[in-house]
């Protein structure tokens, strides 16, 4: 099946990153939101790194109004009715996914697959509010963050995804130029598994004074060739979304390399929830890393 026709559902950090990629890839895009300022604020997001690509000469004014063209954006579900494939991306609460599963079920054509871009909850739950005969074409399709910048998608299979829907989503991630890997349904499917952990550690090093944020991170750059620290790291992703990942994870391992650190939690309790607040292991200037704070 070739993919042509894509809706998002969420045009947020991460919908407006899947929107904005599909739409270079020459697919017809329309991105689905709740409310006209959100939805253009997210369009402005993708306009406006379209033009800075210009104004670097990166790319050429033909290609961002062919891209322009490509893009389109909605408050509607019954614009998406004619879609090849949905993906969604709202915020990360099972309710807010039932009810637009079931929208979405309702108004697509039986060949169409449908997505969650979920970091956390099982796909399979959300199977049931689909048809049982949408399941065969329902997966898990998880993107990284920032999407435009990161190769990996993860696609997640339930137990009744069919090969033909894999192999569908497996050339529509070679088509976005990135690389797929097969990832159990399972919490933190293959990426999160192991990177959670990492970063609990190092926020348990800081916690125990093992050495500063600043040489921990150091540490970790220069000696194992990480592109930024796992403080850093830690800070750029939220310490919020940090501290609610490990509570899923541990919740299902139960072992204690998943359990969220004392001071991850006063931290978030204190407001210093990372870059996005201006503080947490670090203070922030919009994406400008300053000095270390106090712990
Ligand atoms: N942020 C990350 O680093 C990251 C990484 C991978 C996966 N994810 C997952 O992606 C999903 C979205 O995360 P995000 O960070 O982009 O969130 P976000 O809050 O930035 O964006 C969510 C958007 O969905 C919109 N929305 C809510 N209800 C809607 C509806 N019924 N119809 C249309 N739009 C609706 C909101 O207005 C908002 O703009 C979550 O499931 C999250 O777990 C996030």
């Amino acid at each position: 099946m070739d993919i042509q026709r894509v809706g998002i559902v969420g045009c947020g950090l991460m919908g407006s990153g899947i929107a904005q990629c599909a739409a270079e890839a020459g697919c017809q895009v329309w991105v689905k939101e709740a409310e006209e300022s959100f939805l253009a604020k997210g369009l402005a997001r993708i306009h406006g790194a379209w033009d800075r690509a210009v104004a670097k000469g990166k790319v050429t004014e033909g290609q961002r109004s062919a891209w322009q063209k490509n893009l389109q954006g909605t408050l509607s579900f019954a614009t998406l009715a004619d879609c090849d494939l949905v993906v969604e991306a709202i915020p990360e609460r099972l309710d807010l996914k039932l009810q637009t599963f079931a929208e979405l079920d309702r108004i697509l054509g039986p060949a169409a697959i449908l997505c969650t871009n979920t970091s956390s909850l099982s796909v399979a739950q959300i199977g049931p509010v689909l048809e049982p005969t949408r399941l065969g074409r329902f997966a898990g399709l998880h993107f990284f963050n920032p999407v435009p910048v990161m190769p990996l998608v993860e696609i997640i299979r339930t137990l009744a995804t069919t090969e033909e829907t894999l192999a569908a989503l497996r050339g529509f991630v070679q088509g976005l130029g990135k690389t797929a890997v097969m990832a159990p349904d399972a919490p933190g499917f293959v990426v999160n598994r192991l990177l959670v952990p990492y970063l609990l550690d190092a926020i348990r090093c800081a916690e125990q004074r093992l050495a500063t944020p600043e040489d921990i991170d150091a540490a970790m750059k220069l000696g194992c060739g990480h592109p930024m620290g796992p403080l850093h790291l830690s800070d750029f992703i939220g310490l919020d979304t940090m501290q609610s990942v490990a509570e899923v994870l541990f919740d299902a391992f139960g072992e204690p390399r998943f359990k969220a650190p004392s001071l991850l939690r006063q931290l978030v309790a204190s407001g210093r929830l990372g870059r996005k607040t201006g503080s947490g292991f670090y203070r922030w200037e919009g994406e400008k890393r300053l000095e270390a704070l106090s712990l």
